[in-house]
């Protein structure tokens, strides 16, 4: 799939954009440690050169804390398109100032900051409100193009889908647009705290707030990782009476009991629609899909992703479409990247269901009132889902073990020769080859 999109990427050429992708390396020959895309399931840490300002807006940011999020295993799997060998990946990094271009008035060498997972020129029609998921300016990919009629933002580490910037599973990152892109953190604020801001704190928000949850809601929520764990609490936090969660890994499903969320295993109640509506009769007021599409459950849709006549499964979707109250909100925060065959579009028609809370989250539009609204006041800790701290140089068998769901790993937090002791109540260095299983 890698070497047919990269084809089709090079006959359709390139679209405009403000953002450079092409990085410039440093003089001095330094090198660093950073976690490269090769192959499917096949990633490994190597050395490469320390990248250097290539434009007056970037910063150069010495990473303290990176991580892994359930969105790089669609990498790992190869299900996102247009990866090439030599890809830096991550998306979700945070750390200290190292360097700043001529254009950089707003930060200082040494400061604190947490980088966006989208990369936006901050001045376009969807920049100007905020909304950087969209911005019109970061992202070559005429193939994006092709397939959306428009094009998302750029990610880092995220495949020339989205841009082709390299990414944060690496001593120093270079973050074109440092300054809309980057944003600082107080000094009472840990690393542990700051580092979700980039994504998984940005996104469930999205998910909740962009649905719509009101007090006296009920919401039902697919798949509980790190993304579900934190919708559940944020649909809690804005007034939900009742939050349904349905994965099938026991201590996810633990976890999420003992935040007041009512678990359904879906290996055990194999009809989940059949269940939530013994549970709730009148229906759900919102259904928020915060899984995985490469885990179809059917073997119709098991054999139709393999022969690729799909590329994503549309089986959580039409639980949602089914489950949900007649005029419920339906929304899609699992990040599907193509086509899926024998969506209910009936459901979705009749019962006048509202498709709302898609997209990527747009990060700069949610990170500072998350930071100074719950996570400085102390009303969400983001610590409660780090399971695990491992140094860099272990990314590789991370991906591994993660994508196995090893050892209980949950969020990680990956640390660099840069970062600081961990905080306390957060876990500490471990090496992977010493998890168990
Ligand atoms: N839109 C965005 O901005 C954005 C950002 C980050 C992550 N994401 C996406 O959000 C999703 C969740 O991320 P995560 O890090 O929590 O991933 P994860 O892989 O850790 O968790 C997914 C969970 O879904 C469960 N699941 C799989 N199939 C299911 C089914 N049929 N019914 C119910 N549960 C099912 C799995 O058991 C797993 O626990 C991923 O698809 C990720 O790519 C989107
Ligand atoms: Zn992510
Ligand atoms: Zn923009």
């Amino acid at each position: 799939m890698q070497a047919a999109a990269d084809i089709a990427q090079s006959y359709l050429g390139t679209k405009h954009k403000v953002i450079q992708p092409e990085i410039k390396h440093t003089m001095d020959g330094r090198t660093m440690k950073a976690l490269v895309w090769f192959a499917p399931h096949d990633v490994r840490v190597v050395d490469v050169p320390v990248p250097d300002v290539a434009e007056p807006d970037d910063v150069i940011v010495r990473v303290t804390g990176t991580t892994i999020c359930g969105s790089d295993l669609h990498l790992y799997h190869g299900e996102i398109m247009a990866l090439q060998k030599g890809d830096i990946l991550g998306h979700e990094f945070m750390g200290k100032v190292e360097k700043v271009g001529p254009n950089v008035k707003n930060l200082e060498v040494g400061q604190r900051v947490v980088a966006s997972f989208q990369m936006a020129c901050g001045t376009c029609e969807y920049c100007q409100k905020k909304l950087s998921a969209f911005c019109n300016n970061a992202n070559k990919s005429s193939m994006q193009n092709y397939m959306y009629g428009q094009r998302d933002a750029g990610f880092f580490g995220y495949s020339h889908f989205t841009g082709g910037i390299l990414g944060g599973q690496a001593e120093y990152v270079r973050v074109p647009k440092g300054p809309v892109n980057l944003l600082p953190i107080p000094d009472d604020v840990t690393d542990e705290q700051a580092l979700y801001l980039s994504d998984v704190l940005p996104t469930s928000y999205h998910a909740v707030v962009d649905t719509g949850v009101e007090a006296g809601d009920v919401v039902g929520i697919w798949g509980l990782g790190p993304i579900g764990q934190c919708v559940a609490r944020w649909a809690m936090i804005k007034g939900a009476k009742r939050v349904i969660g349905i994965d099938t890994i026991a201590r996810r499903l633990a976890l999420a009991e003992k935040a007041g969320v009512e678990v359904i295993d879906f290996n055990t109640d194999t009809d989940v629609v059949k269940k939530i509506y013994e549970l709730v009769p009148k229906g759900l007021d919102v259904a928020i899909d915060c899984g995985s599409f490469h885990e179809p459950k059917s073997l119709a849709h098991k054999i139709q992703k393999t022969l690729m006549l799909e590329t994503d499964v549309p089986e959580t979707i039409n639980e949602m479409l089914v489950a949900v109250r007649k005029l419920g909100r339906c929304g899609i925060i699992a990040a599907y990247a193509g086509y899926a065959n024998g969506v209910n579009l009936g459901a979705l028609m009749e019962k006048g269901i509202r498709l709302v809370g898609n997209g990527q989250a747009s990060v700069h539009k949610y990170w500072e009132e998350i930071l100074n609204d719950y996570i400085v006041p102390g009303k969400f800790d983001p610590t409660f889902m780090i399971s695990h701290r491992v140094p860099l140089e272990d990314m590789a068998k991370l991906y591994e073990a993660f994508n196995t769901r090893r050892a209980g790993v949950e969020k990680v937090f990956v640390e660099t020769d840069n970062s600081s002791p961990s905080s306390p109540g957060c876990p500490k260095t471990t090496r992977v080859d010493q998890w168990g299983y």
